[in-house]
């Protein structure tokens, strides 16, 4: 096996972090449908799509790399939020808590001289820069928002549809 025994541990605790982080924006993307805004619960519907990518990703490397894939139990997702913003501010500290996963990760590689897994968390790393910004930046347009749920639901239809052409 091309990587260690903990480095593989790691691994596998990332691929339930990363199916968890799914499963979170699973349940959002269903508050939202459920309050009709529809677009949002699209946006966190594709955030779901991607996480799952994450998760096999790596479950894909750490078989690639000749290590062992061993899945545990996912999270029952959070539920009940007071409101919009409750959601939102979650699904940023979830992604702030996978960037610190991340990190962890590639310090270990580096303690470990690990440069193959090094090299394939530098994706993450970068790919965290744009999820923890793109969820910064929609957290702070609900709070401008406040109350106006309608005006956000808009404002992410007009993104989503921007992002298509
Ligand atoms: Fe795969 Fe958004 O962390």
């Amino acid at each position: 096996m091309m990587i260690s025994t903990t480095m593989n541990a790691k691994l596998n605790d990332q691929i339930g972090a990363e199916f968890a982080a799914a499963h979170a924006y699973l349940a959002m993307a269903c508050d939202f449908d459920r309050m009709a805004l529809k677009a949002l619960a699209k946006r966190f519907l594709k955030q779901h799509d991607e996480e799952c990518e994450h998760a096999m990703k790596i479950l894909h490397y750490v078989q690639e790399v000749g290590g062992t894939v061993s899945l545990d139990a996912i999270a029952k997702p959070k539920k009940d939020y007071k409101n919009m913003e409750a959601i939102v501010s979650t699904a940023l500290q979830n992604e702030l808590d996978i960037t610190a996963k991340i990190n962890d990760l590639m310090t270990l590689a580096e303690s470990e001289k690990d440069y193959a897994t090094r090299s394939f968390l530098q994706w993450f790393v970068d790919e965290q820069v744009e999820e923890v910004s793109s969820m910064t930046d929609l957290l702070n347009i609900v709070k401008l928002a406040g109350e106006n749920m309608l005006q956000v639901e808009s404002l992410v239809r007009h993104q989503m549809l921007a992002e298509k052409s």
